[in-house]
């Protein structure tokens, strides 16, 4: 009895493993342990032919076996449910190629305002943001813009109620950041600007400016043009050659205008450069004495230079990119070629 016991659970072992569906499990557990006609139930109706004293011992093992057998069905149960569960579905055709998720990059304007901040970052500027609403104060006034300066014009600006107005240029940030701490400044600020411009190839109500400000004792047109020739090549290669030509804006005196060499000729001469060879980059200057004034510094001690330029522009001649509208359509075709 006990030997047959044995041989019961190991054929079980074997039995179970080898069953490959639930149904087939659920049958074979009937077959070993129907309460009927099951093998095990087969074996203990016959516990009394067994001498009374080994009945005790023999009585435990049959109880071993049975629980050893219950476990067994349980685990592969669980088991075959898993693997059942992992299988594909009927109608699932698993040979079809899958679907491919859209994995979103950054901007081509995000990606150069990065990249353009992370150059004056690394000479020693640091980054400052302003406002997109401003006052007269800080977009005008403090900028020596006297009161009939045709920028203030209704129709050169986005105006908002109480004379607060969208910024329509960076060259605020150098306002308030000047206002906030003593010389020395050394900062650049990236951003957003608003001027109700047509949306052409050329022109968007919405551009983003990066302004430049640098004031210490001792700052030169010198310095000016270091850096902004330094930056050039840094941003749009080595080969680059830039110039200063004379200009006129109300916050700084002299002002300048920036050129770099044509990028997309090398200064042959082409339409971009309208076959000059030379494309208009930025403008700049020295601070004006009565900004400094405006801001409590001390022009007899300090001077200091600016700079502002669009970052949209600098993108379309670093990319050869001939229409502005392509950054605010957001047309993924054009989107994916910068990822
Ligand atoms: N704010 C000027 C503009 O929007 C750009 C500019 C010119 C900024 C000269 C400056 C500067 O800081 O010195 O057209």
């Amino acid at each position: 009895m006990e030997a047959e016991l044995e041989k019961l659970l190991t054929e079980a072992r074997a039995e179970i493993a080898r069953a490959v569906g639930v149904p087939e499990l659920a049958a074979l557990r009937i077959r070993l342990l129907g309460r009927k006609e099951g093998s095990l139930t087969l074996l203990m109706r016959r516990l009394g032919e067994v001498a009374a004293e080994d009945r005790p011992r023999i009585g435990q093992l049959a109880n071993r076996v049975k629980n050893e057998i219950s476990t067994l069905f349980e685990q592969r149960e669980q088991a075959l449910g898993e693997s059942a569960a992992r299988a594909p579905a009927p109608g699932i055709d698993v040979t079809l190629p899958g679907r491919e998720r859209a994995q979103g990059t950054k901007h081509l304007i995000t990606r150069t305002l990065d990249e353009i901040v992370d150059i004056f970052v690394r000479m020693g500027f640091r980054e400052e943001l302003g406002p997109d609403i401003e006052d007269d104060w800080h977009n005008f006034t403090a900028l020596n813009f006297k009161p009939d300066h045709p920028a203030r014009d209704a129709w050169a600006g986005f105006y908002l109620e109480h004379g607060w107005l969208l910024r329509s240029h960076t060259s605020p940030v150098q306002i308030r950041v000047m206002e906030s701490r003593p010389p020395p400044v050394r900062i650049v600020a990236p951003g957003r600007c608003y001027r109700p411009d047509p949306f052409d190839a050329s022109h968007s109500p919405v551009f983003h400016q990066v302004e430049g400000l640098y004031v210490d004792e001792g700052v030169s047109m010198a310095h000016l043009k270091g850096t902004l020739d330094a930056f050039c090549r840094e941003f749009f290669g080595p080969g680059i050659k830039t110039r200063l030509q004379p200009s006129y804006f109300p916050f700084t005196e002299p002002s300048a205008e920036l050129a770099a060499s044509c990028v997309i000729c090398g200064g042959t001469g082409c339409s971009t450069c309208k076959n000059t060879g030379w494309v208009e980059l930025l403008g700049c200057g020295m601070v004006h004495p009565n900004v400094l004034r405006n801001v409590g510094y001390d022009p007899d001690r300090y001077t200091g230079y600016a700079f502002g330029f669009g970052v949209e522009r600098f993108a379309m001649i670093k990319h050869r990119i001939d229409d502005i509208r392509v950054f605010f359509e957001n047309d993924i075709r054009f989107l994916r070629q910068f990822p």
